[in-house]
């Protein structure tokens, strides 16, 4: 079997997510037309090569964050190869909110997982990437895809799929600068009051009811939060104004996105109000002096895409025809 394996490589897309969607803290995520690719193969020696401008600084070595998650898998399928060559595309900017290190986390299970001819169900894949993201928003909406609602018990995540409305188009305002999830968990309060938390158990319901019905017109009500974002708004200058002001301005609804500091704002194709929108939201962060960029997403519907290649095969080629690099 390991003669088989040595010649096979897998490369595998992998949607960015975003998670909360304003009042589903660590329960809603939904997957995001913005890639990484990963290829996996068994080496003689390990080596990591990085592609692309938002990779830097990613350990090169064992400490790999993708090389520990394929140990797990191999340890969970019971096979030992220590050594694999693993190569990175990424379009997802680090730290903005936008999952980039559950979509690192699995595209490297899906990745070794394919090596070995999928020896592990999707549900186990999902429990180790909740296990080792500590929260199943982001994680389970890069590898199902579409939307997802989840629980985590700490040992068992459960989800739910949802085909988010198909005329739903994504725009995020994303800021120059870095958010780590630990500093914006930091600011959140140890505990709750009652009334805070009936708020947002209610409106995670309308909302997810709201995803589910095609219900466009409930979502700026049902994506109020009081949970997480009115803590987290002192940390991203203009990110209050936008939460308040933005259905003005032909947004369905609008979250801070993940742990941040990236700003989404849901709508409707067939509004006609992107382009104010997308004025809005750049003038505002520029009022509070915050570079950014806007970029419009759709929701992905698909999950990981795995195919499996020549060992042979060029990575660096690949790209080049998938993306322009
Ligand atoms: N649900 C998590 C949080 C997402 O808001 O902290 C972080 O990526």
């Amino acid at each position: 079997m390991m003669s088989s394996l040595q010649q096979k490589a897998v490369r595998v897309r992998i949607p960015a997510s975003t998670a909360n969607l304003g009042p589903g803290f660590d329960t809603l995520g939904m997957a995001l037309s913005l890639y990484a690719w990963i290829e996996m193969k068994i080496a003689n020696r390990t080596a990591i090569h990085l592609y692309g401008e938002e990779l830097h600084g990613i350990p090169l070595d064992k400490s790999n964050l993708i090389y520990e998650v394929a140990q797990a898998v191999f340890v969970e399928a019971g096979v030992e190869i220590p050594e694999i060559e693993i190569s990175m595309y990424s379009e997802i900017p680090l730290t903005r909110g936008l999952g980039s290190s559950a979509s690192a986390i699995v595209g490297g299970l899906v990745a070794a997982n394919a090596l070995l001819d999928h020896p592990l169900p999707l549900s186990k894949l999902f429990d180790m990437a909740t296990q080792i993201e500590q929260h199943p928003d982001n994680v389970g909406a890069s590898l199902f895809g579409g939307m997802i609602t989840a629980t985590w018990d700490g040992e068992h995540a459960d989800y739910i799929k949802i085909t988010p409305p198909a005329d739903l188009d994504i725009l995020v305002a994303i800021p120059q600068f870095q958010l780590s999830t630990k500093a914006a968990r930091e600011v959140l309060p140890q505990s709750l009051s009652m009334q805070d938390v009936v708020f947002n158990v209610s409106h995670v319901s309308l909302l997810t009811a709201a995803f589910c019905t095609g219900r466009l017109d409930m979502i700026a009500t049902a994506m109020k939060d009081r949970i997480h974002q009115p803590y987290r708004g002192a940390l991203i200058p203009g990110m209050t104004q936008i939460l308040e002001e933005a259905h003005r301005h032909g947004a369905l609804g609008v979250a801070l996105s993940g742990a941040g500091p990236t700003l989404l704002a849901l709508v409707n194709r067939q509004a006609g109000t992107g382009a104010e929108l997308e004025q809005f939201l750049g003038d505002v962060l520029m009022d509070h002096e915050i570079d950014a960029r806007t970029l419009w997403l759709k929701p992905d519907l698909t999950g990981p895409q795995v195919i499996e290649v020549s060992a042979q095969d060029s990575f660096a080629d690949f790209i080049k025809g998938e993306v322009a690099v």
